[in-house]
């Protein structure tokens, strides 16, 4: 039976749960894997945790140099998080000749280039299953089985934070700030949840999965973001009564004139699959020329999940001969003959607050109208505490041109403001 040496770098929620179940499930992977996996190392500072867990106190080490040095590992789990320490870490780990599995997207988003240069350099794998929606076997799904396809379009919810956030706003009617409190007391939202409620994650997470299926890098510099924290429940309630679920949804297409890659809230048709992942659920759909439209979905945090991601990548490291290494030139930058689409297309939402006078509804669509943007749907909305509405929903327009006719509209006698434009899919 082959034994297998894996040291954990860092004993949090998901180095915990990694831990655990390698412990609990060493009997299963040996009968099943003919493997026998054991921790020889893990790097943590709190050795009471790391006791607490059952780690034998001879294995917890704070020096990343002993777990290089030791023969007895063949496999570095980096679960910390960030940019430094962790990159440091992960590359002396290749260069003492050691595979990697980790958990961060925003390493891999990153510097994802230059560890897989040091990897191959070493002949060693380099494995990140568990960066991307948790649980969910994306990164695999776009690796192997998937990779026949040309992809057309991934689109996801691979924020689990943003989407318990919204689901609770839809459902119960809170505030943003109310839900995100909550969702603080609960450990689902970080003491400062910039990253999450602003899109960084999510964007981190596209980049990833995008360069996989466009074949080629995309930096996450390229990505549009906006994020959360400006949706409102009026939105949200209007958004409903004309059949929309708000979400925070990462897109990537390619279209034959270029790629766009974005995050930021969208109304989706309530009877879009997307739309009913609720909670702190993740799915991402991708639509291959060949495949059509597929749907993952799943747990994108929490221990067990990624934990199941990452066990998933250390068998796999450890029962394949060769490395799966990207299947696109992973640079830093975009291949040169990228073209990147700024002004993409899409439906539109806008609220306007407006006067209740005589010709104040033409202003607003004559504008829409000279900036060539069609409309799908009008609704006048008062609900006595924010005056009169127009709700409108445009069909298929440009960026650009919505952003010219807000401007314009912002500027007319009788319009209060523009209050909300969300995109709509
Ligand atoms: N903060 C992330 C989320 C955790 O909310 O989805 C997993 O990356």
């Amino acid at each position: 039976m082959k034994k297998v040496g894996v040291a954990i770098l860092g004993l949090g929620i998901v180095g915990g749960g990694t831990y655990k179940i390698l412990s609990e499930h060493r009997e299963f992977y040996k009968k099943t894997q003919n493997i026998d996996v054991v921790v020889e190392n893990v790097l943590e500072r709190r050795k009471e945790r790391a006791i607490e867990l059952g780690v034998e106190p001879s294995k917890i080490v704070n020096d990343m140099a002993e777990i290089c040095s030791n023969p007895e590992v063949d496999i570095v789990v980096e679960v910390m998080g960030g940019i430094e320490p962790a990159k440091t870490f992960v590359l002396s780990a290749l260069n003492a000749g050691k595979s990697v599995v980790t958990s961060n997207k925003e390493l891999y988003c990153k510097f994802g280039h230059e560890l897989e240069k040091t990897a191959k350099k070493n002949n060693c794998g380099l494995f990140y299953e568990a960066s991307c929606v948790g649980g969910v076997p994306i990164i695999r799904a776009l690796l192997d089985n998937l990779q026949g396809n040309v992809f057309l379009s991934i689109m996801g919810i691979i924020n689990g934070t943003t989407n318990y956030i919204l689901t609770k706003m839809s459902n119960e009617g809170s505030s943003y700030s109310e839900v995100l409190k909550e969702a603080q007391k609960l450990g689902y939202a970080e003491a400062d949840p910039t990253s999450d409620v602003e899109g960084y994650d999510a964007a981190y997470k596209l980049s990833i999965l995008s360069s996989m299926c466009f074949r080629t890098k995309i930096p996450y510099t390229e990505i549009y973001r906006e994020g959360i924290s400006r949706i409102s429940n009026d939105d949200i309630n209007y958004g409903k009564k004309l059949g929309y679920a708000i979400k925070l949804l990462a897109i990537g297409k390619n279209s034959g004139s270029g790629i766009e890659v974005r995050v930021h809230p969208t109304f989706i048709k309530s009877e879009h699959p997307l739309a009913n992942v609720n909670d702190s659920y993740n799915a991402v759909y991708v639509t291959g020329d060949s495949v059509e439209d597929v749907m993952l979905y799943g747990r994108g945090a929490g221990a067990l999940p990624t934990g199941s991601a990452i066990v998933g990548d250390i068998i796999y490291c450890a029962t394949h001969q060769g490395f799966n290494y990207s299947t696109f030139k992973n640079t830093e930058f975009a291949d040169p003959a990228t073209k990147f689409v700024k002004n993409f297309e899409s439906a539109y939402y806008l609220r306007v607050c407006v006067e209740d006078k005589v010709g104040v509804l033409s202003k607003v669509t004559s504008l829409l109208g000279k900036h060539g943007i069609s409309v799908a749907q009008v609704v006048q909305e008062n609900d006595g505490t924010n005056g009169l509405q127009l709700i409108i929903i445009t069909h298929e327009t440009k960026e650009n041109s919505v952003k010219k006719a807000v401007d314009d509209i912002n500027a007319t006698a009788g319009v209060a403001n523009v209050a909300s434009v969300i995109r709509v899919v």
